[in-house]
């Protein structure tokens, strides 16, 4: 069965890729991601400047899922650009880079940056867990709505935004967010875990993102919702560990899936798992994947 698809112009070879942030946070993870069958790969989110990320614990596994609060660690825009440069050639598949901006400028400035290596551009307006970035920025419409144009207008190829799991808010805001090309559904809840021996939080940050198994169902049923309000792409991400999930996201309206915690526990053959469940599954259904996109909607 024919897996290729394309996302606002941009053709995968399959419609699976990592989520930003999982094995991903470096020029060497993105070459490895490669070689396990991914339709295109997508960079940690870049800051403008060089961030360290917080103490540990940073990542913890809970009986519902995952919890992270790194603190976006990254080499800032600069570094990250010389580093992906120098091998930009040995990538076959499209490269998404992910920023997390903070303000108009600088979000243009790196956007212009990664012109001749990004196929695509990931806007984090999203992350729960970091000051004056992520959430915090999608919880200011007005800099959302600048942030996003001035990628655009320094861009000239397919701008997405990642959007929180939180339907009211992401319900509110997406017709401003028009001029972008695709929305990317979602990422992690706001959460925390504490430790009931130590009385105190688990994480060093004290909160942090819940992502893996609990975020399934929620993140489904926005891709669902938004599939109805919006003619633009969507990009499901958030606890798919099978084919399985993933082909729910496809019915629910998804053109096409992003896949994080799951390589902590699985590993990168993730991939070669949900290329070959999807067509197996597509052959015995006897349809086309263009076909299987939102076919949840018209039951
Ligand atoms: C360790 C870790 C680091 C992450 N880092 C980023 C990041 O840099 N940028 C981003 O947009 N999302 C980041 N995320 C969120 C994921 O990309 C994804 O949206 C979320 O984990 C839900 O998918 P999953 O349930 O398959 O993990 C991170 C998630 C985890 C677990």
């Amino acid at each position: 069965m024919e897996l290729v698809t394309k996302i606002s112009g941009i053709t995968l070879r399959n419609p699976f890729m990592n989520a930003s942030g999982v094995l991903s946070q470096t020029v060497s993870l993105l070459k490895r991601l490669q070689e396990a069958e991914v339709g295109a790969v997508v960079t940690k989110s870049i800051t403008y400047e060089e961030r360290k990320g917080y103490e540990n614990p940073t990542f913890i596994k809970i009986n519902c899922g995952y919890l992270n609060a790194m603190g976006l660690p990254n080499p800032g825009f600069r570094e990250f650009l010389k580093e992906l440069s120098l091998c930009r050639d040995e990538f076959k598949v499209p490269i998404i880079v992910s920023i997390a901006p903070s303000e108009p400028k600088q979000a243009r400035e790196m956007a212009t940056t990664f012109k001749n290596i990004a196929s695509a551009i990931e806007i984090n307006l999203s992350c729960p867990h970091s000051e004056k970035l992520g959430l915090e920025v999608f919880n200011d419409a007005k800099l959302t709505e600048s942030i996003v144009k001035n990628v655009k207008d320094g861009f000239d190829k397919p701008v997405f935004c990642k959007l929180p799991p939180y339907r009211n808010e992401v319900l509110g805001i997406i017709d401003s967010l028009d001029n972008c090309d695709a929305f990317v559904v979602s990422n992690t809840i706001r959460a925390m875990k504490i430790d009931i021996k130590a009385k105190k939080p688990v994480l060093s940050n004290k909160f942090g993102g819940l992502s893996g198994k609990a975020l399934h169902p929620i993140s489904l049923a926005l891709v669902f919702e938004l599939y109805e309000k919006t003619k633009k792409p969507i990009i499901g991400v958030g606890g798919v560990e099978s084919w399985e999930d993933a082909v729910e996201f496809f019915l629910a309206g998804a053109s096409a899936v992003q896949v994080g915690s799951v390589l902590e526990k699985k590993g990168i053959t993730i991939f070669k798992e949900l290329v070959e469940g999807l067509e197996k599954y597509l052959k015995e259904e006897r349809i086309s994947l263009e076909e299987l996109i939102g076919l949840a909607h018209d039951s």
